[in-house]
């Protein structure tokens, strides 16, 4: 299992005030279980790992097998929740350099939609008309605005490629079962669908077709994924006890923390890897418990890059943070760095250990170092990157970013603040209905 550490935490807030949150975090929990808190229809997510039939992964992998033959690139299309979360696997178990990958081994995933960047979706139909290529689009409203836009560009660029019916065998739509302009779509055009459960929010879906569609289609192990987060979902669902549930123990002390002042919460990596983790990370925390003018702000880093341009202010800056630190243990690919007889770059004292053994040093210094500057932190070690412990890890969040929620007073499960903006780009575009808005806005231009 994937473990939670909180000991550095204990210098700024004593063990006895977490462990005395007991009882508060359990009967958030509980509400979480007997489904009677704010949000209450929105907590399919909670035992989704355990209610996933293995008819279900089949449906799944026998639909994206066709598409795999036949396609270098996927092209998934859906912003927010309806992406982080598959972009989030993708990138912690892809190669690095994955482009290089192109016309080999399984399908490369690239992501539209998540921006309204002409330059982006111009460059990537330049790519796409060298490569073979399949869509899966995205949206449980299936009215969002820049996904919507990408698939209309990228669904005539596929028509004008294969023609009107090998497009459509090339398309997969993902969204409500009945409501909203892509399931109209999609039943008018005859694309493959798949349904994204009506009490599951976005950021909480990365376990239905939403995360498991464009997974399996790029030869990810879904089943590990979903493997993982039962394992979780069956420890944290047991027991609220905080030396037992680390996603209890999370929400305990990250709240504790936040009483204190600890207004900011960094996500920490140390492999580049894991960055959109972390992005999903904030989308999941950020949008579920900033409201009614509270919430811990999620933010996050990547080490060691960050530690030569954002190192300084987390040292020295204003006192308002604590860090949550992924910690990966060993990789399978050893890199020893080398003896140089020379030595003119002073480098001997390392040759022979591995870049891992230098990687955890810096991960080691810094956690020491930033206790020193007072910023408590706390350590998720995953024993490995694989499908199975990020599947435990995101259902720990998942969870944990329910009891926080409600630790902070919350409905962790609605995102009221994100209509603000779209009110006024639809005013200041014409939309047909925001005629109103689009007067009062001039007025203030
Ligand atoms: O978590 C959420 O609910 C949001 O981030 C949504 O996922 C995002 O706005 C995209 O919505 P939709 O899937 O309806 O296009």
């Amino acid at each position: 299992m994937i473990q939670l550490d909180v000991k550095n935490v204990f210098g700024y807030i004593p063990g006895s005030e977490i462990m005395g949150m007991q009882d508060e975090v359990a009967s958030k929990l509980e509400m979480l279980i007997s489904r009677d808190g704010a949000g209450n229809d929105f907590l399919g997510w909670s035992n989704l790992p355990s209610s996933i039939t293995d008819d279900q992964l089949s449906a799944i992998e026998t639909s994206v097998a066709k598409m795999k033959g036949k396609s270098d690139i996927l092209v998934v299309i859906g912003i927010g929740g309806s992406y982080l979360g598959a972009k989030a696997v993708n990138d912690a178990l892809s190669h690095s350099f994955e482009m290089l990958r192109l016309k080999h081994d399984q399908p490369v995933m690239i992501f539209a939609g998540h921006n309204i960047s002409e330059d982006y979706i111009s460059e990537l139909t330049e790519t796409l008309d060298n490569y073979d290529y399949s869509i899966i689009v995205i949206s449980k409203s299936g009215t969002t605005t820049e996904p919507a836009i990408a698939f209309r560009i990228l669904k005539e660029h596929l028509a004008g490629k294969y023609g009107n019916k090998e497009a459509v065998s090339r398309i997969i739509a993902i969204t409500d079962a009945e409501k909203g302009a892509l399931r109209t779509l999609a039943g008018y055009e005859g694309f493959e669908t798949f349904e994204i459960p009506d009490d599951i929010g976005g950021r909480f879906s990365v376990l239905t077709p939403v995360g498991l569609v464009p997974l399996a289609a790029s030869g990810f192990d879904i089943r590990q994924l979903v493997n993982g987060a039962l394992e979780m979902e069956n420890l944290c669902l047991s027991n609220a006890d905080l030396n037992k549930n680390p996603a209890a123990l999370y929400a305990a002390t990250r709240n504790a923390l936040y009483r204190k002042g600890k207004k900011i919460e960094i996500l920490v990596n140390y492999h580049n890897k894991l960055h959109y983790v972390a992005e999903w990370w904030k989308q999941l925390f950020g949008e579920s418990e900033g409201k009614d003018g509270k919430g811990i702000y999620p933010a996050s880093v990547d080490n060691s890059s960050d530690l030569h341009s954002m190192g300084q202010y987390i040292q020295d800056g204003e006192r308002i943070l604590f860090e949550t630190v992924l910690s990966v243990g060993e990789s399978d690919r050893a890199v020893t760095i080398p003896h140089d007889e020379k030595d003119m770059d002073g480098l001997n004292y390392l040759a022979g250990k591995r870049m891992d053994e230098v990687n955890k040093m810096a991960e080691l210094g810094t956690i020491l170092a930033h206790i020193d500057g007072n910023v408590p932190n706390m350590r998720i070690e995953i024993p490995k990157l694989n499908e199975y412990y990020l599947g435990q890890l995101m259902y720990f969040f998942e969870i944990a970013c329910g009891m926080s929620g409600y630790m902070l007073g919350v409905n962790p499960f609605n995102q009221p603040g994100v209509e603000a903006y779209k009110k006024n780009m639809f005013a200041l575009l014409g939309k047909p209905g925001y005629e109103e808005e689009s007067e009062k806005i001039k007025r203030r231009l």
